[in-house]
């Protein structure tokens, strides 16, 4: 078994994870969402990415990845097809009950790696479900249990080096930094590429129809053809540098100091 496949929760037979918990109460979530990324993106960009980054994160922290959440609030990208959506109350429960499933087996710290902004403001939601759900059961681990979003796109170092390679085009979505990253997973998605019109500007987000009538071909403000495989790598190596720390924070914290 080598050291990438070690800490796969999906690798592992329940006495591993008994004895895993012995050392250590922590575990990443890679969360992504199943969207169009525009005319030459992967639907399953969000989920691709997330993955990567949680996988890279897991080997140079030793901490378990369980298996991707692919599917996440993607209701105005509805107008594409091979969006597959959640809808928030939908991803709320699934959450919490991922969440309260690892507690209840002595998970204290939940990382989830998400890569999908559209799951941010239900994710909070679904943390604060398990929380109270989580003490209403009597679960041991209720007074210590934690979980932290961590948003690798938002990264400090993520942003910075987006913004130096691609400035202003990397608008919001369908962004070459997410889809370099994709590029570098799976060489085949070079076969999308083309030259694409300026993309639509980045605006506020309501249902399928208006986002498809104000973002015609799927992208907010951005140039994936600026996207290079070799700039993939970049990316995942600056992510899970700002996680780990991030991490390794998460999980020497004291319960008391608060969650988030
Ligand atoms: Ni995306």
């Amino acid at each position: 078994m080598t050291p990438a496949e070690a800490i796969r929760l999906q690798l592992l037979a329940w006495p591993e994870v008994e004895a895993y918990l012995d050392r250590c109460r922590a575990v990443i979530l890679p969360l992504g969402s199943t969207e169009q990324h525009g005319p030459t993106g992967a639907i399953g960009t969000d989920a691709l990415t997330a993955e990567a980054v949680a996988l890279e994160l897991g080997c140079r922290s030793g901490v378990l990845v369980a298996p991707t959440q692919a599917f996440g609030m993607a209701e105005h990208h509805l107008g594409f097809p091979g969006t597959i959506s959640l809808q928030p109350s939908t991803l709320l429960a699934v959450l919490r009950d991922i969440v309260l499933s690892l507690a209840g087996h002595g998970f204290e710290r939940i990382f989830v790696v998400n890569g999908h902004g559209g799951n941010i403001a239900t994710a909070r939601a679904a943390f604060a479900e398990a929380y109270g759900e989580a003490s209403r059961r009597g679960l041991a681990v209720a007074p210590r249990l934690q979980c932290r979003l961590a948003n690798w796109f938002m990264a400090g170092p993520v942003m910075r080096e987006a913004r130096d390679r691609y400035g202003d085009r990397e608008g919001h979505h369908a962004t070459p930094s997410e889809i370099a990253v994709t590029l570098h997973l799976h060489p085949s998605l070079e076969r999308l590429r083309r030259p694409l019109p300026e993309a639509a500007p980045a605006g506020p987000i309501h249902g399928p129809d208006d986002f498809r009538r104000r973002h015609p071909d799927g992208r907010m403000g951005s140039d994936p053809n600026l996207a290079e495989a070799a700039h993939g790598a970049v990316f995942i190596d600056r992510a899970a540098t700002a996680l780990l720390d991030d991490l390794q924070r998460f999980i020497s914290e004291e319960a008391s100091n608060g969650s988030t």
